[in-house]
């Protein structure tokens, strides 16, 4: 099966996002990736729930929101209402992630938990079992546009051995540096969904680029 492609619209022109939204529901790609980024987790700013509500009406693609934010647990809810389908929130921005993905389970909504480079998969293993998404951060989150850390890929790979081991069913999703080059590395080791930012909002012909991630 190939490997889903969901663009990430911190790429795209911020003052034209319907435009960006239609060029991806065009483009052949299932999800649609949302950074969210508190400027304290990440030294970075992004938008909030409103964003997420405002798009939500210009699509029927997965709304795949990545929390790149302390205390994610404040605003789950508000997000939960927008209408994001996944929520993921970062290991490292919190102290209880166990009951965090319960509540996300429970607002009926699929739960996501992300690791950034310098955190190995076995800080998560505990929480496999109540996860729908992991996010494998294959650069230091806060910005598109940077470079693919190769050993992240063995992060992917770890984690394909542990849900195969486990009889668990977790999606697993690489973001950070996937292009064109990069792509096939992180299929062979074993992603389910490939988010693209630069990549995507880079390419004139997306639809050949979601072609090309996808590796057909
Ligand atoms: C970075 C974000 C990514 C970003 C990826 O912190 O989480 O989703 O949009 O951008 P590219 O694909 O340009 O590396
Ligand atoms: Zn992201």
């Amino acid at each position: 099966m190939s490997c889903i492609i969901a663009p990430s619209v911190l790429a795209a022109d911020f003052s034209n996002l319907t435009a960006a939204v239609a060029d991806i529901n065009d483009s052949g790609a299932e999800w649609i990736h949302l950074d969210v980024m508190d400027g304290k987790f990440v030294p970075n700013l992004t938008f909030g729930p409103k964003m997420v509500a405002d798009l939500r009406p210009h699509t029927s693609s997965v709304l795949d929101v990545h929390l790149m934010v302390y205390q994610p647990e404040d605003l789950i809810d508000e997000f939960a209402r927008a209408g994001a389908d996944y929520i993921t929130f970062h290991v490292e921005a919190v102290v209880h992630s166990h009951r965090i993905l319960q509540f996300i389970r429970n607002l009926g909504k699929k739960t996501g938990i992300s690791i950034v480079p310098s955190t190995p998969v076995v800080m998560i293993e505990e929480l496999l079992p109540l996860v729908d998404l992991v996010l494998v951060m294959t650069v230091n989150p806060g910005f598109g546009g940077q470079d693919l850390i190769p050993a992240c890929l063995e992060k992917v790979k770890k984690l394909v051995l542990f849900r195969e081991k486990k009889g668990l069913s977790f999606l697993i999703s690489v973001d950070g540096g996937i292009n064109e080059a990069t792509a096939a590395g992180a299929r062979d080791a074993g992603v389910d969904v490939l988010v693209a930012g630069s990549a995507f909002f880079n390419a004139r012909d997306k639809k050949a680029l979601v072609s090309q991630l996808k590796g057909e």
